[in-house]
């Protein structure tokens, strides 16, 4: 048997509790190797983010996850105890979610909920998990930490408070992170730097990344590998450059079509995505 990777996902099939007959996803697989970056693209609905949550065992109530496992590090998610759950996450697995402001909470400090997230999972004194949250606001970008540690999330603006969230999710050095449309929200300038900000922390710190994104484009500056996805299976999956040069699957060809650039000769029609480009018979 292969030696685990830092993700293995295997065979997993996911549906709805209150009807049998639903299944939203139909067995993916993905693995995920010590440093690497797989980008996860898909359109809206495809179940991008249902795979992401069920990684870190943060379904939704009314999903089923029927089959297939989920392994982070070698351990497996599915049927884990929240005890287990809550060992995992943080300190080996970590996510981004897209909306900073639901995902922080706006009574409390962004200094307090970052050494919260520290003594969760490491045995340290609040004033030296100040000090690391301190540190952490100043690699991630924020301006003045000493004194910013002490602001609500509401004081931030959007990028500011993405740039929190991503401090909170590295903070105690998880070998996995789940980034879920971490830059959907921002502006173009902004959500460069984040991209940027992210490429250099992962680096340094060695992680893997399932970035998911329904912007191949995206994907493929920040990716060494991707995974189409769409209606709940992945269509295609391979090397950023085999992907983006040579695409096999009609859908793959679609989103690589939509990408809207300087040299795209204006009197050709953009194409809108699958429905412009699906086969007859409807390929997947
Ligand atoms: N709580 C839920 N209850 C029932 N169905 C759900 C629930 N959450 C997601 N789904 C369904 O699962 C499918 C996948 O949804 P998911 O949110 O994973 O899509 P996505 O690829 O992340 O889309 P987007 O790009 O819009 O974020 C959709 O058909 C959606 O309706
Ligand atoms: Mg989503």
């Amino acid at each position: 048997m292969s030696a685990p990777g830092v993700l293995d996902i295997t065979d997993l099939r996911i549906g709805l509790q209150a009807n049998r007959s639903v299944e939203l996803l139909h067995g993916v697989s993905i693995r995920l190797e010590p440093g690497e970056r797989v980008g996860l693209v898909g359109e809206s609905g495809s179940g991008k983010s249902l795979l992401s949550l069920s990684v870190m065992g943060l379904q939704p109530p009314a999903i089923d996850i029927r089959s297939g496992s989920i392994r982070v590090a070698g351990t497996e998610v599915i049927g884990s105890t929240e005890k287990q759950l809550d060992r995992l996450r943080g300190s080996t697995m970590a996510m981004i979610y897209q909306d900073p402001m639901s995902s922080l909470n706006p009574v409390r400090s962004v200094g307090k909920q970052i050494i919260e997230e520290i003594r969760a999972h490491r045995t340290v004194s609040r004033t030296l998990a100040r000090r690391t949250a301190i540190d952490l606001l100043g690699s991630v970008g924020v301006r003045d930490p000493q004194h910013t540690v002490d602001n609500y999330p509401h004081e931030f603006s959007g990028g500011m408070r993405q740039r929190v969230m991503i401090a909170m999710a590295i903070s105690c050095e998880p070998a996995l992170l789940m980034a879920d449309e971490p830059t959907t929200a921002l502006d173009v300038t902004t959500q460069a730097k984040i991209m940027e900000l992210l490429s250099n922390l992962v680096d340094q710190r060695g992680m893997s990344v399932i970035f998911v994104t329904h912007d191949i484009a995206l994907a493929s500056s920040f990716c060494s590998r991707i995974d189409v996805m769409r209606r709940g299976e992945i269509v295609e999956s391979g090397a950023t450059v085999t992907m983006m040069t040579g695409p096999r699957h009609p859908y793959t060809r679609a989103l690589l079509g939509s990408i809207c650039t300087f040299d795209t000769d204006p009197n050709q029609p953009l194409l809108a995505g699958p429905a412009d480009t699906a086969t007859p018979g409807g390929a997947r």
